[in-house]
């Protein structure tokens, strides 16, 4: 697996980071660990997201560094024609320099060598403090070689600063080479999710014993038949009751007519997340109160995806779904008008969290969660307090993101009805979420996984098919 993306894509990144450490900065960026499964066996290696944003390059064992200038040097693994027998095929720091426009390359084997000297005389070390685990300790181990050369002369960085401070800014705005992958993960992930739907009431039509994994089989099978090489995160395939947990993973619990599926799943494709959910009728028909809850979860939706543009707060669309849900919960019941008063009081006694708990929208990038700051830059001292009125906590309120465009995020209200005292039984174990994303967009959104329908009608039409 390597990069569509040019090169000299991964090049300009570099340079645009290099503009921002400052006179004298020089960055560390590592790629992930290899980590050990069990015995001899190691997990997947999936390479990490900031070190592929500026390089491009899927191998383990590998480690960027930006000197001062912006000079690019990448460690990487020493060819070893025995291990590439065992293991595959290795770059190598001698075709490193063309393949990957990088200035120079040595083996990971000299990088503790080399890095004191590429460090040595500059102002101040940047690394990803979040995301690698011991990298401060090595950072030290080699700022303490170029002070051991202090009396010959050597100068050593006085400031230590975090890296993600500014890839996460980068990695916020997608460019057109990145909106352009996760339009087609999109698409592949679009396409899973209609194979999953299919395949659900094709079986439930002929009589068959339906279980989860039958349709988490589908969704692998999309997935690497249209050339992505992993899902983005663990699938989840919740039949019935299950949908009202939030982590559920795709198991063996049967798929039984008459009940909903809730499916959140996502491919992965050149490093870049899709994040789909939708939820159907096992068998193809939505029973009444399961399309009473559906309509109102696809509207609060629409209300989101119309408050999601360019110069919106990344909270609007999340405001926008619980005006909807909270006038919906009355409507149908779920909430007491006599007890929780009007929408308002709904919103602001935070009564809707008994069937909405977790928030509309997340970034989406490399990482299903993907990184950027939820806080509008230069606003983050403008905090105001206030008092969660379900546990009594204070919370800091500041200003949220702007949307510009370029952010991708996701859009992805829900409703989950635990029973409870009061709750009416018809609406009991239903948990529906509809999940889709979005590109902002100097005057809307684009909503890249439409592929897959989403109004009830539409979904039952292709299940009949
Ligand atoms: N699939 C994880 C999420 O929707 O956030
Ligand atoms: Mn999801
Ligand atoms: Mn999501």
């Amino acid at each position: 697996m390597n990069t569509t993306v040019p090169a000299s894509v991964y090049a300009q990144r570099r340079a645009r980071l290099a503009a921002q450490l400052g006179a004298g900065g020089v960055a560390i960026v590592p790629t992930a660990p290899e980590r050990q499964r069990n015995r001899d066996s190691d997990f997947l290696f999936r390479h990490d997201s900031y070190f592929y944003y500026l390089t491009g390059f899927t191998e383990p064992g590998a480690c960027l560094v930006l000197a001062q200038g912006g000079q690019s040097t990448l460690f990487c693994q020493p060819k070893d024609l025995e291990r590439e027998v065992w293991d595959g095929y290795r770059l190598g720091p001698a075709a490193a320099p063309q393949a990957l426009v990088v200035d120079a390359a040595f083996s990971m084997a000299e990088l503790d060598a080399r890095l004191p000297r590429l460090l040595e005389n500059a102002a101040c070390v940047w690394y990803p403090f979040a995301t690698h685990s011991g990298l401060a300790a090595r950072v030290e181990g080699w700022l303490n070689t170029v002070r051991a050369r202090v009396r010959y002369g050597a100068l050593c960085p006085a400031a230590q600063n975090d890296l993600c401070t500014l890839l996460d800014e980068m990695r916020l705005f997608k460019d057109v080479h990145e909106q352009d992958i996760m339009r087609r993960a999109s698409a592949i992930s679009a396409q899973a999710h209609i194979r999953a739907m299919q395949r659900s009431a094709c079986m439930l039509r002929a009589g068959e014993d339906v279980r989860e994994y039958h349709l988490d089989a589908e969704l692998l099978h999309a997935f690497r038949d249209a050339g992505s090489q992993y899902p983005a995160y663990g699938s989840i395939v919740a039949a019935g009751a299950n949908a009202c947990v939030l982590h559920y993973r795709a198991d063996a619990a049967p798929v039984r007519d008459g009940e909903l599926v809730l499916i959140d799943a996502g491919c992965e494709l050149d490093s870049y997340a899709s994040d789909i959910t939708r939820t159907f009728p096992a068998n193809g028909k939505f029973t009444g109160p399961q399309r009473a809850l559906y309509d109102l979860v696809l509207a609060s939706q629409e209300a989101a995806v119309a408050a999601t543009k360019a110069g919106a707060r990344f909270n609007d669309p999340h405001d926008a779904t619980v005006a909807v849900l909270a006038q919906g919960m009355l409507d149908l019941g779920l909430l007491d008008k006599n007890k929780v008063g009007s929408a308002q009081d709904v919103i602001d006694k935070r009564a809707y969290f008994q069937f909405y708990m977790h928030r509309t929208s997340h970034w989406l990038g490399m990482d299903v969660h993907d990184c950027g700051s939820y806080v509008e830059p230069g606003e983050a001292g403008q905090a105001s307090e206030s008092k969660d009125p379900l546990s009594g906590e204070t919370i800091t309120n500041r200003p949220s993101r702007v949307l510009r465009p370029g952010m991708v995020l996701t859009i992805e209200p829900g409703i989950y009805v635990r029973p409870a005292e009061g709750v009416p039984e018809q609406f009991h174990n239903i948990g529906i979420r509809i999940e889709d994303d979005a590109i902002v967009t100097a005057t809307g959104c684009e909503l890249i996984t439409r592929g897959v329908p989403v109004k009830a009608d539409e979904i039952e039409a292709l299940m009949r098919a």
